[in-house]
């Protein structure tokens, strides 16, 4: 059996816990290479992984290692550049979130990637939660009847406590912008993800609230208005301790909550209105949640789909749609008013 044959670049936390790990669940692949400015960081984990290669230009990996495919998982202004020469050298693509820094970049990605003739697909790890996936299926499947509002919040206390040397995050020419770039457009995703729906315009308002050593937005919320007229909230921060991720949906029929803020093992909530008594009886709907996303993991489910020819659901096209709502926000937080979602 032909193995894919992986190249990381960026050997940083995501590498370490994601990319590396998650490559290592299937014999479909191999990471024969690894990358990394700061050589010692490289070395380390082609130690850690059984690594051969390793180097610390890009581009010459790209070129000399024999890969078909990279992990980009460098700081977020390299996620377009790199793409784009994998792309031209005709390597498939697994890019980190946030895909990239404008709209700009992001059609310039989806279009080298689609004349070279390889896949790109953007790391949404949310959607490979078993949790959201179940959760998605329930929400679609109609048993909360038509859907009227939906409320996401995704939150932690900060990448200095995911990764200490990474100021990088805190750079906004480097990052962007600060949450709402960094996990906004996780919680964005996933909203869009569940609901399978468009946002049309957003209102946000941020703020710098506890972070006082840093230029960026620590706390953001926002307005969300859908395409077919669904409304929406959602809220991402960077001083939530513990780590949270909740996503409430309110249908005419019923209403659902998937969270890990609470601890409930059973992370799903869900209940039917009584369609007689609908002011004050529900009828709770019993949700079996799996151990593992029914994709295996995000570089697997990518390996999959090099081999299978397959085009990723959230490819390039998916991940800038989602990343156009959140640039829309950072302008209307600018702005003062609603902003509509351009592509
Ligand atoms: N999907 C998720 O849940 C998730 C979580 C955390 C981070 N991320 C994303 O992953 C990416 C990396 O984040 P991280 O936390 O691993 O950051 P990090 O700082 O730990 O790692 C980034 C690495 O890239 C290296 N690097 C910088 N310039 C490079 C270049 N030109 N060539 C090769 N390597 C280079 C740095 O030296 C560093 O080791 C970011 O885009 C971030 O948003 C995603």
């Amino acid at each position: 059996m032909k193995k894919i044959k992986i190249g990381i670049i960026g050997a940083g936390k995501i590498a370490e816990r994601l990319h590396l790990p998650s490559y290592k669940e299937t014999k479909k692949a191999e990471v024969i290479a690894i990358c990394d400015i700061i050589k010692k960081k490289a070395e380390r984990l082609a130690k850690m992984f059984n690594i051969p290669k390793v180097y610390t230009d890009y581009k010459k990996m790209i070129k000399e290692a024999d890969i078909d495919a990279v992990s980009v998982c460098t700081p977020n202004y390299l996620h377009c550049p790199i793409t784009v020469f994998a792309a031209q050298k005709k390597k498939h693509v697994l890019v980190e979130k946030p895909m990239a820094l404008s709209i700009r970049e992001m059609k310039k990605m989806i279009n080298v990637c689609k004349k070279n003739k390889v896949i790109l697909m953007v790391e949404q790890t949310q959607r490979f939660d078993p949790a959201h996936e179940v959760f998605r299926d329930l929400v679609q499947s109609g048993v909360l009847g038509k859907i009227v509002a939906v409320r996401g919040k995704l939150g932690h206390s900060g990448p200095e406590f995911w990764s200490d040397d990474s100021p990088w995050f805190f750079n906004r020419k480097k990052s962007g912008g600060g949450v709402t770039m960094d996990v906004g457009i996780h919680i964005l995703d996933l909203i869009r993800f569940v609901t399978g729906k468009d946002v049309d315009t957003v209102a946000a308002t941020m703020n710098n609230l506890v972070k006082k050593k840093i230029k960026l937005e620590d706390n953001v919320e926002a307005v969300l208005k859908f395409k077919d007229g669904t409304m929406g909230v959602f809220e991402t921060s960077w001083s939530t301790s513990p780590y949270e991720v909740t996503v409430q949906v309110y249908g005419e029929k019923g209403k659902a909550i998937v969270s890990q803020a609470n601890f409930d093992p059973q992370r799903i909530r869900a209940w039917k209105v009584d369609p007689k008594n609908p002011y004050n009886t529900v009828k709770e709907i019993k949700v079996k949640i799996p151990k593992k996303s029914r994709h295996i993991n995000p570089c697997v489910y990518f390996v999959n789909c090099i081999l299978k020819k397959q085009k990723p659901f959230i490819d390039g096209v998916e991940g800038m749609k989602s990343m156009a709502v959140i640039l829309a926000a950072i302008k209307s937080a600018k702005i003062g008013r609603f902003e509509k979602v351009k592509i």
